[in-house]
């Protein structure tokens, strides 16, 4: 089943004025249920655009998009119901905190979807246990947090509203390389118990390849391109480029490909790397 999907959509912002810029262009894509998205591309790509159009808060200036089998924009009585279906964390979330204590922030998503308390009891324990939130600090303000902590508890607030989708706009940006790890492998967890639709938007190819089943790329405003994670990485002199730099791994393995040695170039992970070199000699000692 495709949890979402794009028809040409383009978005235009403030047209007609000396100012109009098309951010997204003709971009047409279908996410199939349960993927791992990574959503990469140089800065200004538009990349922000359009993930704020999967769950209506931008309006296409043309095109369509498409949630499981429904027009988004069809019925506008029914677009609160997507905005709780397709959750969205953005840059810096934890700017919009407001709530007397981490528990109220947490609460007011599943709340506002009219649950019953005892419903967002449950939904605000298991959103916390998630991100690592111990009981004690549902107590506190989230202003007495640490800076990753209060990531975590806006991240919290979207994951309690339970959404099918959930997309999150440089959930590690301006993180410690610690703070970074921890909350990917929360997001990673998350992903594995509930089997969801998950679009991460990264400046980090190490992060996407840690964790990304697919990666979808933009460049100046269009889709470059949306494939599997590997095939992707293996057209990295076509991301150089476009200034995006390959993950480590990819780069070494490429170069190695590029000088004749019989090795897979779409390798991009420590631990493939070290099976490939391995599989790689044993062949090569066979060979002699
Ligand atoms: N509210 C706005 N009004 C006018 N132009 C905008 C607005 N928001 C973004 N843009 C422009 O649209 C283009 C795409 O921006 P967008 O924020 O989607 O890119 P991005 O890929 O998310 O970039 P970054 O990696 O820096 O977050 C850029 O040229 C940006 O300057
Ligand atoms: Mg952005």
């Amino acid at each position: 089943m495709t949890a979402i999907r794009t028809e040409h959509l383009t978005h235009t912002y403030s047209p007609n004025t000396p100012f109009q810029k098309v951010a997204v262009e003709d971009v047409s894509i279908a996410i199939e249920e349960g993927e791992y998205v990574g959503v990469i591309g140089h800065t200004g790509s538009g990349k922000s655009t359009l993930i704020q159009h999967l769950n209506g808060l931008l309006a296409p200036t043309s095109g369509k998009v498409f949630i499981g089998e429904e027009d988004l924009w069809a019925d506008k009585a029914k677009l609160r119901s997507f905005r709780f279906a397709v959750g969205l964390v953005f840059q810096y979330p934890e700017y919009q905190l407001f709530g007397e204590t981490v528990y109220s922030d947490i609460a007011f998503g599943p709340t506002n979807m009219g649950l019953t308390p005892d419903e967002v009891d449950s939904r605000v324990r298991q959103a916390a246990r998630f991100v690592g939130l111990t009981e004690e600090k549902l107590q506190k303000s989230p202003f007495e947090l640490s800076g990753g902590q209060k990531r975590r508890v806006a991240i919290a607030g979207v994951l309690a509203m339970d959404p099918r989708v959930l997309i999150l706009d440089e959930p590690t940006a301006g993180l410690d390389p610690k703070g970074r790890d921890k909350i990917l492998g929360e997001i990673r967890e998350y992903h594995q118990e509930k089997k969801n639709t998950i679009l991460l938007v990264s400046h980090s190819m190490e992060d996407i390849a840690k964790n990304a089943t697919m990666a979808l790329v933009m460049n100046q405003a269009r889709l470059f391109c949306y494939d599997r994670v590997e095939e992707v990485f293996g057209r990295g002199e076509e991301l150089s480029r476009m200034g995006l730099a390959v993950p480590q791994v990819s780069r070494v393995f490429l170069s190695l490909a590029k000088r004749g040695i019989p090795i897979d170039p779409r390798v991009y992970t420590v631990e493939a790397a070290r099976d490939e070199i391995i599989r790689c000699v044993k062949e090569g000692r066979q060979g002699k």
